[in-house]
């Protein structure tokens, strides 16, 4: 360990303490390493605040995971945090991309790695257009979303141009930006691995609960045996987006090649380990990096 994570100090950033950050706060403790809890409710940082006085900048930097679910607040708290010197996991750049589907597609490209078809369209009408040159059947999502909320299939023209009146009639400006894709027709089912600094702790199947296999709409989990190609996809999509801990959705079509759909900055693994069981513990591949993090401070 270098001198500047001899005194690290860890903090989580959380709004709600649920069962994945209760397992996490509890590997801090098997690890025998004390953590606070901000409560992101309550956190306000001045513009002039010295950078972490009482600890002191250089040899004292304090490691802080982020667990904020909502994307604006996650985003300023590391802001905040990292205005103040704070090394914070993932960082404000990751969790802006991550939280941003298009950003999250362009960096995917740009980095060479497999998406499905995708365009962005600035009004509802030009969606109409650009779902022509995509074709049918078709996905809309929101931007910024999870849980597979308003990810919404359109199967053709018609159902299209209703979607597209309700989305024209949402208030808020940033709502008719609407983001479009090809429908990949995968099995009943896609990939969720887990990577944590830069290794993939473990992958699963997600299948039932419909189309949307999320986990938060019921799909349940099973354990996928993590290939050379999933290894390496989750990797380079955790990486292209900057994030330490990623959740990287992944989709096979009908011939069993794999696409990237989108990488989670704030990964719930709740169905993960009911699939994998506790040899596979993310909470602990997660204590392990913010230790090497803080020790490479
Ligand atoms: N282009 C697509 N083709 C087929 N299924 C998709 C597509 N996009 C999303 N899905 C399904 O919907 C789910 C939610 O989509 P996703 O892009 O991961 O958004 P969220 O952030 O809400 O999880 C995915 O896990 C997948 O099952
Ligand atoms: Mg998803």
């Amino acid at each position: 360990m270098t001198a500047g994570g001899r005194g690290a100090s860890y903090a989580m950033v959380a709004s709600r303490i649920r069962t994945d950050e209760k397992r996490i706060l509890d590997a801090f403790d098997r690890h025998g390493l004390r953590c606070e809890v901000i409560d992101s409710r309550r956190l306000w940082q001045a513009l002039d605040a010295d950078p972490e006085p009482s600890r002191g900048p250089e040899r004292n930097r304090r490691v802080v995971l982020n667990r904020e679910i909502g994307h604006a607040r996650a985003v300023y708290a590391a802001r905040a945090l990292e205005s103040v010197n704070a090394v914070v996991v993932n960082s404000a750049a990751a969790t802006e991309v991550c939280g941003d589907k298009f950003r999250t597609s362009l960096a995917l490209r740009a980095a060479g790695l497999p998406t499905p078809r995708t365009a962005l369209a600035l009004t509802p009408d030009a969606a109409l257009e650009a779902l022509e040159a995509i074709g049918y059947p078709a996905v809309v999502k929101p931007l910024t979303g999870s849980w597979g909320r308003l990810v919404s299939r359109l199967p053709d023209r018609e159902t299209a141009e209703t979607v597209m009146e309700y989305i024209a009639a949402l208030p808020g400006p940033s709502s008719h930006l609407v983001y479009v894709q090809e429908l990949i027709a995968k099995p009943d089912r896609d990939i969720r691995a887990v990577v944590v600094g830069g290794r993939v702790v473990g992958a699963v199947y997600r299948s039932g609960g419909g189309w949307r296999t999320n986990v938060a709409r019921g799909a349940e989990t099973a354990p996928c045996t993590v290939t050379a190609e999933i290894e390496k996809l989750s990797v380079e999509s955790a990486r292209c987006v900057g994030a330490d801990i990623a959740g990287v959705d992944l989709i096979e079509d009908t011939g069993g090649a794999l696409s990237v759909l989108e990488v989670n900055h704030g990964v719930e693994f709740t169905g993960f380990q009911r699939a994998l069981g506790d040899s596979v513990p993310v909470a602990d591949a997660v204590i392990d990096h913010l230790k090497e993090r803080a020790a490479s401070c």
